[in-house]
């Protein structure tokens, strides 16, 4: 059972809404249900955001069953992992290391999930990511990217190979040219689908959708509320 055959995303926390009803809050929060070719479902949600209560509405509104199998935290500030304050107390989390902690961490196997692994990055936030290894490529999942995209997993990402995918907190502006040419560069060696979100102003969510984007999510931005399924 390593085989990624089907990814669902439902996006129950994000600052800006890509629908009507839900409630966005400044920080991220992503259920991921990982599919394998043997039809076993697991379920990694991805960050929290800071409200436990906002994060069981959304979930409530979008008809999301929020009953993960772990946790997994991407930065540790309130706004990614404030949640686990008063939610999901047996549930298995993956937390990082606290801010500028000396450990040195590897790319490695998220323990339960097959095919998913941990991806360091260079920040002494420690932030981390997911990368998922998938028969077409990667498809990396990240949160906030504290220092921007290239200076906090630019050489993870390089190193990882053809990347097909890239969901998450890209901390990019509109006007960030050292940001978009790398994820230009991505795009020149496969990637293909982007769904930024979180510390992506809504101007460069936009550009970037155009621009680097050919998955058809079905939502006018990416935000709060997109649900979206991929297949490999
Ligand atoms: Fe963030």
């Amino acid at each position: 059972m390593d085989t990624i055959s089907r990814i669902h995303l439902d996006v129950l926390v994000d600052d800006i809404p890509a629908v009507e009803g839900v409630f966005p809050l400044h920080g991220l929060s992503v259920l991921v249900s990982v599919e394998y070719e043997e039809g076993i479902v697991k379920k990694l949600l991805f960050d929290t955001g800071p409200s436990y209560r906002v994060l069981l509405r959304n979930a409530e509104t979008l008809g999301v069953d929020l009953n993960p199998d772990a946790v997994f935290g991407s930065l540790p500030h309130f706004h990614h992992i404030g949640a686990l304050q008063s939610g999901f107390p047996s549930t298995p989390r993956v937390l990082p290391p606290p801010p500028l902690s000396a450990t040195s961490r590897d790319f490695s196997q998220l323990q339960g999930f097959p095919g998913v692994f941990v991806l360091p990055s260079d920040s002494y936030w420690n932030e981390q990511g997911l990368a998922l290894r998938t028969p077409k490529g990667w498809l990396v999942l990240v949160g906030c990217s504290v220092h921007g995209l290239r200076r906090t997993f630019g050489a993870e990402l390089v190193g990882l190979g053809r990347i097909i995918g890239l969901i998450g907190g890209l901390n990019i502006s509109s006007r960030d040219v050292f940001n978009m040419s790398f994820i230009g560069r991505l795009a020149r060696c496969g990637l293909e689908l982007v769904l930024p979100l979180h510390s992506t102003s809504m101007e460069a969510r936009k550009t970037i959708l155009k621009r680097f984007n050919s998955y058809d999510f079905g939502y006018e931005v990416s935000g709060c509320g997109v649900q979206a399924d991929i297949e490999f």
